[in-house]
């Protein structure tokens, strides 16, 4: 155990969603830095929206804090309206969030789009954060394995083993996030360990499954962030809502540095 934990390192990152101007997050980051900035255990991330994204950048130059964006197109440029492409994001961010449930329920992302965007990338340099989770009405049907299983299996396709540990996958079960209602972090802990990490290792081989970081997502908080953080398996969080808020977010952080 402890030797997994000694090899991965901690990881939460702030998924912003569409909230903060740039002079909004100017403020949000005045008051996150201060309790951030001495937190080095912990691989930080915030992800701003596109437009914010250079200021978020600036302003985080000479720190640890790396900074994300939210989505991308898997193409290196074209004739695409309204899109940003990998190049583009990688002169200012080293992550970017792909496959998250509200790209795939409002915007008809599938698997195979996420697929691309992974490998797209991997080329490019940035390290995905892959989002992966069953809804309410699957978690219900009991076939949370079947979907987190697909969406792992089809989003990876043609990643290969040397590519592999630079990905971060967030299991995010749909019915916990922006709900209020998370999941136990004995539940997160199964999918994550049982099934999640589980596919990994059959597919790359243990030691390479052991390199991946694998954070749950959905409604974490300053007061449940280390009821998750204390499962090994579980290796950091994808936070929305409480990642706006310095006196949420900074403890989530905290926790993570176990
Ligand atoms: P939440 O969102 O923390 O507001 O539930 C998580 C996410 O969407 O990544």
């Amino acid at each position: 155990m402890s030797y997994e934990v000694i090899m991965r390192r901690p990881f939460v990152a702030g998924n912003w969603k569409m909230f903060k101007t740039a002079a909004e997050a100017r403020i949000l980051l005045s008051e996150l830095l201060p309790g951030l900035s001495s937190i080095k255990e912990v691989e930080i991330v915030l992800c701003p929206p596109f437009t914010t994204i250079l200021p978020v950048a600036s302003l985080l130059e000479g720190t640890a804090i790396g900074v994300g964006a939210q989505n991308m197109h898997w193409e290196k440029e074209g004739a695409f309206t309204g899109e940003v492409a990998p190049p583009m994001l990688a002169e200012f961010c080293k992550y970017v969030i792909l496959g998250h449930s509200e790209r795939r329920a409002y915007f008809g992302e599938t698997d195979d789009n996420v697929n691309r965007k992974v490998k797209a990338a991997l080329t490019h340099g940035l390290v995905p954060i892959m989002c992966v989770g069953e809804t309410l009405t699957e978690n219900e049907a009991g076939i949370t394995r079947e979907v987190v299983i697909t969406q792992t299996k089809k989003g990876l396709s043609g990643v290969d083993s040397a590519s592999i540990a630079s990905v971060v996958i967030a299991y995010e079960p749909v019915w916990a996030i922006g709900t209020g209602r998370a999941a136990t972090a004995e539940g997160a802990n199964n999918v994550i360990a049982g099934m999640i990490r589980s596919w990994l290792s059959q597919n790359y081989g243990d030691d390479i499954a052991q390199q991946v970081r694998i954070l749950y997502g959905g409604s974490v908080k300053a007061s449940n962030a280390a009821e998750f953080f204390q499962f090994p398996e579980i290796d950091g969080a994808l936070v929305g809502g409480a990642s706006l808020k310095a006196a949420e977010f900074i403890p989530i952080v905290k926790a993570a540095a176990r």
